[in-house]
């Protein structure tokens, strides 16, 4: 299948899609100390202030601040009581992604396709003003307990959406290059992939472009299966796991015990500059995962000639594969979290729409010596 990543705004016309999605609107994830977390992504990632919403703005309950590089916005919001929602949800998961949300032309027409298609109500349309104009969004349960909101902000001229003031800290870091979310990939319990599979094609019309089975993704020790969801125009796609039997335990058993459930694993985020990208991250602290020298001997046997020199690429671990429409260069960070859920990739794509198969077995080796560091091997 032909599928085309993009992040120019505007919508390609796809025939008979029957939900087209514009891209990622915003990604939210319920955190302990919001306030800490948005300035670790600020310091450590590069993210700038956007938005902010809270008691000065006339919220009771929670407080969120928003980032943004470039067309990636992500919210930390905190509960400001007990027994909240979103405190349940932490005190669960840990620190997570609750909300991927989807920026579409009609939030209505979304909601009441992807319901009448099968999809549980999480928020019914909702049209939310201020002197800035106005936003509708409506929202669907996906796996666990995270939530696709659909958001129309066609008629919005704001900073980020009603309710929320401009932020405008003293505090900001200069960018690292990040461009866009590329994918979001979810873990769910074994047996459950197909459920979910069958879920996006159903009620958001996505096509599965993708599947990896355990031969694929195994290790001498582990293993998982994985198929990949992309909606019609290709700007959105979900690869979703599940663990499968392996003689030790697979990194998805680990986060569906630590995170308690299925959720969000990882975040992948574009760059054009990856040795750049991730030269700036390294040195601002976040971590990667080790990859091996040996791993590099055979690297230009097996994906051919590249533009990056070898060197930046070993120094810093970043993974390189190819496929028949060019290659692709990746690496993904330690878990962000103190519980041993959530991670995020870093991509550059030249030509190769694919996920990196052909690093998955160094890049879960690399996994397999983290878990065997926290005895949960
Ligand atoms: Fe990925």
């Amino acid at each position: 299948m032909n599928y085309m990543v993009s992040d120019t705004p505007g919508v390609e016309s796809v025939d008979n899609d029957i939900m087209p999605i514009n891209g990622t609107d915003y990604i939210e994830l319920y955190v302990s100390n919001a306030k800490q977390a948005a300035y670790y992504y600020k310091a450590a990632f590069g993210f700038q202030s956007l938005a902010h919403a809270g008691l000065e703005t006339g919220i009771k309950d929670r407080e969120s601040y928003v980032v943004i590089q470039d067309k990636i916005r992500l919210i930390f919001t905190s509960p400001l009581n007990s027994n909240t929602e979103i405190g349940k949800h932490i005190d669960k998961h840990g620190d997570g992604v609750k909300v991927n949300a989807l920026w579409v032309d009609d939030a209505t027409y979304a909601y009441e396709e992807a319901v009448k298609r099968g999809a549980r109500s999480y928020m019914e349309p909702t049209t939310e003003s201020d002197e800035d104009g106005q936003v509708v969004r409506s929202g669907i349960y996906t796996y666990g307990e995270v939530v696709h909101i659909f958001v129309e902000r066609k008629d919005y001229s704001g900073v980020f959406l009603p309710g929320y003031s401009k932020w405008e800290p003293r505090f900001e870091a200069p960018t690292t290059g990040l461009k866009y979310v590329d994918h979001m990939v979810g873990n769910v319990e074994l047996g459950d992939m197909n459920k979910w599979v069958k879920f996006y094609e159903d009620v958001l019309g996505f096509k599965q472009i993708l599947s990896f089975d355990d031969k694929d993704i195994s290790t001498e020790y582990t293993a998982l299966m994985s198929k990949v969801m992309s909606n019609g125009n290709g700007r959105i796609k979900f690869p979703i796991n599940e663990p499968a039997e392996g003689l030790k335990k697979s990194q998805v058993d680990e986060y569906l015990d630590f995170y308690e459930g299925a959720g969000v694993q990882h975040v992948a985020m574009a760059t054009d500059n990856i040795i750049e990208t991730v030269t700036n991250l390294r040195d601002r602290g976040v971590e990667f995962l080790n990859i091996p020298d040996t791993y590099y001997a055979s690297l230009l046997d097996r994906v051919g000639e590249i533009d990056e020199d070898l060197a930046p690429l070993k120094e810093l671990g970043i993974l390189v594969d190819r496929d028949d429409e060019g290659y692709l260069l990746q690496i993904f960070t330690k878990t962000v979290n103190p519980r041993p859920t959530m991670f995020f990739e870093i991509i550059q794509r030249k030509g190769a729409t694919s996920f990196g198969k052909g690093n998955f077995k160094a890049l879960f080796e690399a996994i397999e010596r983290e878990q065997d560091l926290r005895g949960t091997l």
